[in-house]
């Protein structure tokens, strides 16, 4: 399974011992490892310039079990870095969702953090409405409640190049450290830094028999854990797989139904859940090839010496079970996305013609900064598509999966069916990524990619099955069946509308009297891609849904979209604002929720005969007091 330890971890720290040196700590709110990878990498470097200080990297989560061990907690600290992630519709990385809602809830402590003396690094992306929204309220927050600001926010942006924006912030950072930590033994602070390339031990095994391996890992040891998370996730077959979308669309929809009767696992109407997929075989074999290593070569990887002592480096992410390559490459290998600069220099370490070593290090530092925007960014390059075009360097396997690819994260998804009506499955609702990069390569989304091969058990006995895992939303319907409710949900926007109305009817088959419930639907064509369009018309039937409102963009000469719909039924959707209702919006953040969002502002401002800012300050109350609520990528 995904990122399950094999090798014994380093044994439980021990209490903290005060050797009167000077404790930093650096905390991360991580959700795809980078600002995991940056708080290790800043650490690092510190221990080598500061021989004096304590550097301790600590996952927010971790860091203490309740609001009050925070607080207690907090209040000690003296000198510390956050490193902070914001996703979707400006919400914290899971594991800093506990933090950051102690951190803001309560804002009269007074100038309890007059000890602390911090600097904030935020990792977000500019192409987002609600950009770095995280780290800027935590480092806010942290200036009025006393603590002393070393270093501005660094808003790292993932639309650019975010290791280059981090580079830059960390160098603001050290003059403020050697201040405060450099001690006259501290040689190296002069002398440039370079990280050395990351590396497991790796142990190699004698030929293994696969078919028994990969039934011995599939077979989910992880199943039967108490409780089901990211890191114990829990494995499950398809049981039905659908094509949404008619044969005359030329694009392509998943409906796929995962099967978790007898698991354990259990999830909420508007939930979300995570996949691990798995890399096509085309993928992996080229990999393969890249690598020059046979399929069936079986390995063990390992973040310590022979003797059980730590690795030098402290950014390596836990290794996965002993597997053949085969089975490595395509459950943990992150393959297609563009790599990291830390990737080429690695690949660069292991390049035999040192033409290619000489390239790779150019793009991977300051003055190729351009040239990577250019080669790398702008080209959509896999990291696959740049080990084919340096061909010379061939990392071992230790090197590849420390430092040069990252590991293969799950994907996440709207649940589009409610445990009401659907107890023992989840359903997922996900469009085909299948697109044509500037060079010419066919980028084919993992996940979406491997659901539309995905083979249910109602057709094969031989099903595919995927390590999966609930992660809790606050899209929910309100808790009164009677108040109305307004949703929004264009292309697979649609999914948690689709949960949520089978909750509707199982209440009403269950008696409970239903209020108003109108929803907007947009889609290209209603003959190619109106997914669950006979399920629509029932939920109307059936008096589930008040109100069906579509927009079809590609059908008439001028694009109709939801929004465009909503601006029509002004008034209906203002009413059932004035009764109390909910507004959600689920789908696109960067273009639809947005151009939803100044709708319902028009909406509220010209229906209420409002202001512009008596307006803006109605849509933050509705938000505010959780009446309108968005689960948007
Ligand atoms: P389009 O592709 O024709 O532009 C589901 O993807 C639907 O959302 C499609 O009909 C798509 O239209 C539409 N869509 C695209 N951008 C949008 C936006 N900014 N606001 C609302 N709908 C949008």
């Amino acid at each position: 399974e995904p990122p399950k330890l094999v090798v014994a971890k380093a044994p439980a720290e021990p209490e903290e011992v005060d050797d009167g040196r000077k404790k930093v700590t650096i905390f991360f709110g991580t959700q795809t490892g980078t600002a995991e990878g940056f708080a290790k990498a800043l650490a690092e470097e510190a221990k080598a310039r500061y021989q004096q200080a304590k550097f301790k990297v600590v996952d927010l989560d971790d860091y203490a079990a309740d609001d009050e061990e925070y607080e207690e907690k907090m209040k000690k600290e003296t000198l510390a870095f956050f490193f902070l992630a914001t996703y979707g519709d400006g919400e914290p990385t899971d594991n800093a969702a506990r933090f950051y809602k102690w951190f803001t809830e309560e804002k009269d402590r007074g100038d309890w953090l007059k000890n602390l003396q911090y600097g904030v690094f935020g990792l977000g992306n500019r192409q987002y409405e609600h950009f770095n929204k995280i780290a800027i309220v935590v480092d806010k927050i942290f200036a009025e409640q006393g603590g002393q600001r070393l270093v501005p926010v660094g808003l790292g942006d993932d639309d650019q190049c975010i290791e280059d924006d981090f580079t830059a912030w960390r160098e603001l950072v050290w003059p403020e450290l050697d201040k405060l930590l450099r001690n006259e033994d501290d040689a190296s602070v002069t002398t440039p830094y370079t990280a050395a390339v990351l590396e497991y031990r790796v142990v190699f095994y004698d030929q293994v028999d696969d078919s028994i391996l990969d039934k011995s890992s599939a077979n989910g040891h992880a199943n039967g854990h108490a409780v089901y998370d990211a890191q114990h996730p829990c494995r499950v077959n398809v049981a039905v797989k659908k094509e949404l979308h008619t044969p005359a669309s030329d694009r392509s929809c998943t409906h796929l139904e995962f099967d978790i009767s007898g698991t354990g696992l259990a999830y909420e109407t508007g939930d979300h859940v995570g996949v691990y997929c798995e890399n096509l075989i085309e993928t992996v074999e080229e990999a393969e090839r890249l690598l020059n290593l046979p399929p069936q070569t079986y390995f063990s990887l390992h973040s310590d010496k022979e003797d059980g002592t730590p690795l030098g480096g402290s950014s390596l992410s836990p290794p996965f079970p002993p597997c053949t390559l085969r089975t490595a490459l395509t459950r943990y290998a992150d393959l297609l996305n563009a790599p990291k600069k830390s990737a080429l220099i690695a690949l660069a370490a292991y390049a035999s013609d040192p033409n290619e070593a000489d390239r790779l290090r150019h793009l991977a530092s300051p003055a190729g900064k351009d040239e990577y925007a250019q080669y790398v960014v702008a080209g959509q390059r896999s990291l696959l598509e740049v080990m084919a075009e340096f061909p010379s360097a061939k990392p071992p396997l230790g090197v590849f999966f420390a430092a040069v690819a990252p590991r293969l994260q799950p994907r996440f998804y709207s649940i589009s069916s409610s445990p009401k009506i659907a107890p023992s499955r989840i359903h997922v609702t996900c469009a085909l990524v299948y697109e044509k990069t500037p060079t010419g390569r066919i980028h084919k989304g993992v996940c979406s990619t491997w659901m539309k091969n995905a083979v249910p058990s109602e057709e094969s006995l031989d099903c595919s099955s995927a390590p999966i895992f609930v992660r809790t939303s606050n899209f929910r319907l309100p808790a009164d069946p009677k108040v109305p409710i307004i949703m929004i949900g264009p292309g697979t926007g649609l999914a948690p509308f689709r949960g949520f109305l089978q909750e509707r009817l199982a209440l009403k088959e269950s008696g409970a009297e239903l209020g108003p419930a109108i929803l907007f639907f947009g889609c290209r064509n209603s003959k190619m891609d109106f997914i669950y369009q006979d399920e629509l018309n029932n939920f109307v039937k059936a008096g589930v849904i008040s109100e069906l409102v579509l927009a079809f963009s590609r059908e008439g000469p001028t694009k109709e979209y939801v929004q465009h719909k909503m601006a029509q039924k002004a008034s209906e959707v203002w009413n059932m604002i004035s009764e109390g209702g909910y507004v959600y919006v689920c789908g696109d953040a960067k273009g639809m929720a947005r151009d939803v969002h100044r709708t319902l502002h028009t909406i509220v401002q010209e229906q209420g005969s409002l202001d512009s800012s008596k307006a803006e300050s109605m849509v933050k109350n509705l938000q505010m007091s959780g009446r309108y609520l968005r689960d948007v990528w």
